[in-house]
């Protein structure tokens, strides 16, 4: 019996390893492929927990300011919080924030958008098992959710933020639950970056042009140049990403294999690739013919996509479309290809957009009306704490994410007449 019983304990904790249940997806969109000629970016955060709309102000910070990050000892990869430098002013930027995902410390995010244009979005990407199992327990360094958000208060283009994700790591670590990818893009160009499970500092990025369609669901990236590290134009990455996998024996340069990050430090197992199959529902490959066909695509083209019911359910916590223009500094650029950074326009879904609208929010907005503040529905610890006084008015206001919760559950009962209403 035991022999059984333990394989089939490992069964069940590999399908938990490389199958989360929740996930998120992104879709990319260069410039050339977009009907207004500017990047689009949008997807979602697949999180059990609330999701609730939040603007951050610029701020200023005085010397020797500190912020803590990381995962807690309460994470499934337990860890230690720590505190890393602060910058001396952090960018404004609106992002749906959550309360839960595998234990990390509340409030997260997945990303948004900043004052200049800059926009994230945070993707699960799990990584080879041994990776998973390396990570030092307890873990130090800093997590997906504060990778997004470090982009948004520091970056004023995608590349930045790419760099700024390599530095990061390279002086902190990486905080892991497994692997995660994230999503960035500006008003040129798009990044996917890829950051790994194992404590070993370990991650790629991979650019992505104008005339390029990219959804991660799960972020991948595939063939990658041995020589990156002499020209960043189109890749970057950790110092020890081919040499890490050429000790670990995943990788060897007479094997005369392609570098191939998928291959050496994605899911391993026959039935998994990089964009056509293993994973959730539709694979990427699916989903990127699908806006290759719509090309050159609208916001609206692009709300649709994200709100496919083949891929937007219950797990879908919110929907984000942005479009990235050139964001004006007030001495120049009135014509329409630019914006002042008040405009930037945001359309969020309060919860999964396969029912909830994709309401319009501008970033020049300073309060977010209660209905779509944080509320305590699915709010992680709200069933141990009383209500905090400072939050009855809001409470007492019906909860977008509700709402809109309750219209899916609705639907799903005759979808066949009710989804197209
Ligand atoms: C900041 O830290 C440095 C180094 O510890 C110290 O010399 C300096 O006085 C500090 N500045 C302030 C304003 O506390
Ligand atoms: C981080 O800084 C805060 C505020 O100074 C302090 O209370 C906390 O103990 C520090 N945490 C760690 C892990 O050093
Ligand atoms: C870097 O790579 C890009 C894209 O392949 C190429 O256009 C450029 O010339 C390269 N730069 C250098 C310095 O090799
Ligand atoms: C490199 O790969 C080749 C082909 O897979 C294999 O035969 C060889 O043993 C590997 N060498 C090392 C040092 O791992
Ligand atoms: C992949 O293969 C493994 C082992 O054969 C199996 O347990 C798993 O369910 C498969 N996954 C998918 C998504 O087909
Ligand atoms: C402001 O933007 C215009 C148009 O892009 C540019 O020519 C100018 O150099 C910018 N000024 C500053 C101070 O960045």
């Amino acid at each position: 019996m035991a022999p059984l019983l333990d394989s089939m304990v490992a069964t069940a904790l590999l399908t938990t390893l490389v199958c989360p249940v929740t996930a998120s997806y992104g879709f990319y969109i260069g410039k050339d492929l977009s009907a207004s000629g500017h990047t689009m970016l949008g997807g979602t955060g697949e999180e059990v927990s609330s999701h609730w709309l939040q603007i951050f102000p610029a701020a200023d910070h005085p010397p020797n300011s500190t912020l803590t990050v990381g995962v807690t000892p309460d994470a499934t990869l337990p860890g230690n919080l720590i505190n890393i430098t602060q910058v001396p002013h952090t960018y404004r930027y609106m992002s749906m924030e959550y309360s839960d995902y595998e234990g990390f410390p509340a409030p997260l995010t997945n990303g948004g958008v900043n004052e200049h244009g800059v926009a994230v979005r945070d993707i699960w990407a799990s990584n080879r098992d041994e990776l998973y199992s390396m990570t030092p327990n307890l873990q130090t360094g800093i997590q997906y959710s504060d990778l997004a958000r470090l982009v948004l208060e520091r970056a004023t283009t995608a590349r930045e933020g790419v760099q700024l994700i390599g530095d990061l790591i390279a002086e902190y670590g990486y905080a892991t639950y497994g692997g995660n990818s994230h999503l960035i893009a500006d008003k040129d160009e798009g990044w996917v970056v890829w950051e790994f499970a194992g404590g070993e500092k370990l991650w790629a990025a991979e650019r992505l042009g104008p005339d390029v369609v990219r959804v991660s669901y799960p972020g991948y990236i595939e063939e990658f140049p041995l020589d990156f590290a002499d020209n960043d134009t189109n890749y970057m990455g950790s110092p020890n990403l081919v040499s890490f996998a050429e000790e670990q024996g995943w990788w060897n340069a007479s094997s005369g294999e392609a570098f191939n990050v998928f291959k050496v430090y994605g899911v391993q197992g026959d039935n998994y690739t990089a964009r056509d199959g293993g994973f959730k529902y539709m694979s990427q490959a699916a989903l990127e013919e699908l806006a290759m066909e719509k090309a050159p695509l609208t916001e609206a083209d692009l709300m649709e996509l994200v709100r496919d019911p083949r891929i937007a359910d219950d797990e879908a916590g919110y929907g984000q479309v942005v479009t990235l223009k050139t964001v004006s500094n007030g001495t120049g650029g009135s014509d329409e290809s630019f914006v002042d950074p008040d405009l930037i326009r945001i359309w969020n879904a309060p919860t999964g957009s396969v029912t909830a609208p994709f309401n319009v929010w501008w970033l020049g907005v300073e309060s977010v009306p209660p209905e779509y503040g944080q509320h305590r529905y699915l709010t992680k610890d709200a069933a141990s704490t009383f209500l905090n006084p400072d939050f009855q008015l809001q409470e007492a206001s019906v909860f977008a994410g509700r709402v809109f919760k309750r219209l899916l559950y609705y639907t799903c009962s005759n979808p066949e007449r009710l989804l197209l209403e």
